[in-house]
């Protein structure tokens, strides 16, 4: 019988405070009629502690609804491109938090598309024999590259986290086939120039080098195709048609390119998942985060084939086919939550504000998009 690696666990944190269009009505020259139209965004979280925090809130739930201890998971990936801190990777800082004492740990860096990628990486693990219970997590803490002077930019990305647990099945469930891609070229459509060490030490806080340089209407053409096409692939490979898709849980970067990539597919709005209206963009957490509420609606059910799909920086994109397990309900519940937050959204934004707020001094710097 071939072995593949099902999810038997999954679990989301969402930041307590939130970025609401109003919020955003009052920071930058936007409105709400304008953001939703243009993206359905209603809302985003904003985080008030680290990429950590979130990731193990997500982690201790996706842990009790898979019924397992730290101690059970022999891998941990965490896909994030805000990693609190790159060396210890941010996958160390967790699995020191869990004490997930006998889980190799690395950090997976594909944007977007991180959590595909790992979910991919995760399965290989498990079918060739090198892992038996993958911990992957994709946790963003975005805002802190975000310009909140940059109406561009600013009203689109959300903090949070998302995670699963995958083992390996017999039962002809789990992951049926993944398609993954990347183009290094189109990368320069989306770029956070300081996240590495390009360029002089003395830069590193420069408020231009900082912020997020994004090509929007370049990343939204870029997003639809490559969305159509994976997708095509990713269940061509795994021998089904788009008429036995139950459930797409796409990446959240914008309602319109949701919409219309699933216009191209064909498939019924009804079997997509859709919760940018009170996230935003997450990153590497918004498929994962999309994959906890698919199931809570009860749109994923005992043995639904299930595509995830995403798209973003790199430029990256990928997409599974799963069947899923007659497993739909958690196995357990933790009481993990993050602590409270006291402050206002203004107050968690405000350092962001004082930071780049040279650059809005004068004239607005060379346009986005054009960092590379
Ligand atoms: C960013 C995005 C929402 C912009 O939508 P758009 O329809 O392309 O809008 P445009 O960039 O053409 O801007 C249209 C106008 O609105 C203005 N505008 C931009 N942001 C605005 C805002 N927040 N509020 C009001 N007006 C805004 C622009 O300045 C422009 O004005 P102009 O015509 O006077 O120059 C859209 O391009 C997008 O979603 N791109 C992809 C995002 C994405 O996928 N990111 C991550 C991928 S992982």
């Amino acid at each position: 019988m071939t072995i593949r690696a099902t999810f038997t666990g999954w679990g989301k944190c969402v930041p307590p405070v939130k970025l609401t269009n109003a919020d955003l009505e009052e920071l930058v020259d936007t409105d709400d009629d304008w953001i939703v139209e243009r993206t359905g965004i209603h809302e985003r979280g904003i985080s008030h502690v680290e990429t950590t925090d979130l990731a193990e809130v997500a982690a201790r739930q996706a842990l009790a609804a898979a019924g397992l201890e730290p101690a059970d998971v022999d891998m941990l990936i965490l896909a994030t491109v805000t990693p609190e801190i790159t060396c210890p990777s941010n996958a160390c800082v967790l699995q020191e938090r869990l004490e997930a004492v006998n889980a190799a740990a690395f950090d997976l860096n594909a944007a977007c598309s991180g959590w595909i990628y790992g979910t991919t990486t995760a399965s290989s693990m498990i079918t060739s024999g090198v892992a038996e219970r993958v911990l992957l997590v994709g946790a963003e803490k975005l805002h802190w590259v975000m310009d909140y002077w940059d109406r561009a930019t600013c009203i689109l990305f959300g903090d949070g986290a998302g995670a699963a647990v995958l083992e390996p099945s017999e039962d002809g469930d789990g992951v049926l086939s993944t398609d993954l891609g990347a183009d290094g070229g189109a990368g320069r459509t989306m770029v956070f120039p300081t996240l590495g060490t390009r360029g002089e030490l003395s830069q590193i806080r420069d408020p231009f080098m900082h912020r997020l340089h994004f090509d929007g209407q370049a990343v939204f053409k870029i997003a639809v195709q490559g969305i159509e096409r994976s997708v095509r692939r990713a269940v061509d490979r795994a021998g089904l048609s788009l008429d036995d898709v139950d459930a797409v849980i796409p990446h959240q970067a914008n309602e319109r390119i949701i919409t219309a990539a699933g216009r191209r597919l064909g498939i019924d709005p009804g079997r997509v998942v859709l919760n940018i209206a009170t996230h935003g963009n997450s990153a590497a957490a918004s498929v994962p985060m999309a994959l906890c509420d698919g199931l809570e609606s009860g749109l994923i059910q005992p043995g639904s084939i299930v595509v995830q799909t995403a798209f973003g920086g790199g430029v990256t994109w990928g997409s599974t086919v799963t069947r899923w397990g007659e497993r739909v309900t958690p196995l357990g519940v933790s009481d993990a939550t993050l602590p409270p937050c006291d402050e206002t959204v203004f107050d968690l934004l405000a350092s962001n504000r004082d930071f780049y707020a040279p650059l809005h001094a004068a004239a607005e710097p060379t346009e986005t998009g054009s960092y590379c």
